[in-house]
């Protein structure tokens, strides 16, 4: 199974930024360590702070790949282009974000990806990116 995880803007900060939210460990550590707790996967990982090259990413894997996980970070809140990218590839999509959305900001109530992905996996920490995979290997891409 080919799974592709996208973060967006700022993500690439993890560990150095407001870590009280995001926590204390930069993602490719994390990623190194989801590669070796699931090897019969093939994962790939793709971070930009530009919202075309998110959008090109969606494009390139979203009808070749078995499943797409993104964190968009705040284009979540803003991008009807990448709602829009998400809708128009065949590619099943969960969003993810490593805070609780919902218990913050009422800006960040709102996600313009939500209803084009197969679910919402929010507040768990990085852990919410292992909960999309593990959902992806028991819920199949269906
Ligand atoms: C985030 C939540 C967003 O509101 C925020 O803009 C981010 C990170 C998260 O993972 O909790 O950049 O997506």
């Amino acid at each position: 199974m080919k799974l592709q995880i996208i973060n967006g803007p700022n993500l690439n900060l993890l560990g150095k930024r407001e870590k009280s939210i995001y926590g204390d460990t930069s993602f490719e550590p994390f990623f190194s360590s989801l590669q070796q707790q699931y090897p019969q996967l093939q994962l790939e990982y793709f971070q930009s702070n530009w919202e075309g090259a998110i959008i090109d990413k969606i494009h390139a894997t979203g009808y070749e790949f078995d499943g797409i996980i993104i964190n968009a970070g705040a284009y979540t809140h803003t991008s009807l282009a990448i709602g829009d990218a998400i809708a128009a590839v065949t590619t099943p999509v969960v969003e993810v974000h490593i805070s609780n959305v919902h218990a913050r900001e009422a800006f960040r109530h709102h996600s313009f990806l939500a209803k084009n992905c197969v679910g919402v996996i929010a507040g768990f920490g990085l852990n919410s990116y292992k909960l999309a995979i593990e959902s992806f290997i028991t819920e199949g891409t269906k």
